[in-house]
């Protein structure tokens, strides 16, 4: 599958591709970890957890004899817990089957991996070739080819898949699909790309048409929604309340403090207005201190816990802002 936009592509990973920890590896379990850390958060933020999460847990067969409170734990602030759960899940998958899949469909059976995440591992531990499509691809692609369809339509699902299936050398399909999520995130960025040191510049149909800043085309719609949060962190001789969160939950399994204030007491405000972001969602939150000798009724789900124990319960990343700010 000779071509030059695949050859330039794969010439700059050489010279530029960034310099990964799971780079290094061809093991599965450590580069399917790192596709699910990735796939909602920064390498800059995630690798640090990749890291601690391959110290403590460095094989699929520890990970699956792990509990869900431990991985929870090495989890911890990195947001969208259902990855940690599906991790937990995927790993007893793995070790039932007797080992890691390796083929497509194989991997893509594996819990929390969809048709993204299986092409990367795919295509970088076992070096089949299937072609990755994220934002990276699409703009990209959309750039270089001048594609107008609106990302976030199945239209545009199927045609970048196919164009970047076609564009795939089939000897080297890890290295292009990293290829191309770091020229999307170093070279061809959504804002102020490097188009004066691009070398895909001369073939570049937005540069030519002036259109480097209207592709890809965005669908309408996608607004981010704003949520407000009370948290209310109860002091009581020594205790404090929390409660874990439920099923159907983003934060599932991870305990909370009280999110209400309790009639008869009055807590103080520690902060306002403390503004959170989630890929889909902005919280905006604000942290109250409660502190009374006599201890309230508790709201259902709430148990008393010890302050001194707070270190051993799974936290979302907005009860560790709230546990800084207390006095
Ligand atoms: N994002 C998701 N997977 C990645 C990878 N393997 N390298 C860089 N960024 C990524």
């Amino acid at each position: 599958m000779e071509n030059a936009f695949s050859a330039t592509i794969l010439n700059w990973y050489s010279a530029f591709g960034r310099d990964l920890p799971w780079r290094r590896t061809r093991n599965p379990y450590a580069i399917w970890l790192s596709e699910i850390i990735l796939q909602q958060t920064r390498i800059a933020q995630g690798q640090a957890y990749w890291e601690r999460f391959m110290a403590h847990l460095p094989d699929v067969q520890a990970l699956a004899a792990a509990t869900e409170d431990e991985v929870l734990r090495l989890w911890e602030g990195l947001g969208y817990y259902s990855r940690a759960r599906n991790l937990h899940v995927a790993a007893r998958q793995i070790v039932a089957m007797g080992g890691f899949p390796d083929t497509l469909e194989g991997i893509r059976a594996l819990k929390g991996i969809g048709d993204y995440t299986a092409a990367a591992i795919g295509s970088i531990a076992f070096g089949i070739p299937a072609a990755v499509v994220d934002g990276n691809v699409y703009r990209v692609l959309g750039r270089h080819f001048g594609i107008e369809t609106p990302v976030g339509t199945s239209a545009a699902k199927k045609e970048f898949t196919d164009l970047a299936q076609s564009l795939l050398p089939e000897d080297r399909p890890g290295d292009f699909n990293q290829g191309m999520m770091d020229f999307g995130a170093l070279q061809c960025t959504p804002a102020n790309p490097a188009c004066i040191t691009c070398p895909l510049a001369a073939s570049c149909a937005a540069l030519r048409e002036g259109r480097v800043e209207s592709l890809p085309v965005k669908k309408a719609g996608a607004t981010v929604q704003v949520r407000p949060v009370t948290y209310v962190y109860l002091r009581c001789n020594g205790q404090t309340a929390i409660r874990r969160r439920g099923p159907g939950d983003i934060w599932q399994g991870l305990w909370e403090p009280l999110t209400e204030i309790l009639p008869g007491l009055e807590p103080h405000l520690l902060k306002s207005g403390v503004r959170h972001q989630l890929t889909h969602r902005t919280l905006i939150a604000d942290f109250y201190l409660a502190e009374t000798d006599r201890p309230p009724a508790l709201p259902n789900g709430y148990q008393w816990i010890q302050e001194a124990e707070l270190d051993r319960f799974g936290k979302p990343r907005l009860f560790e802002l709230l546990l800084q700010s207390l006095p």
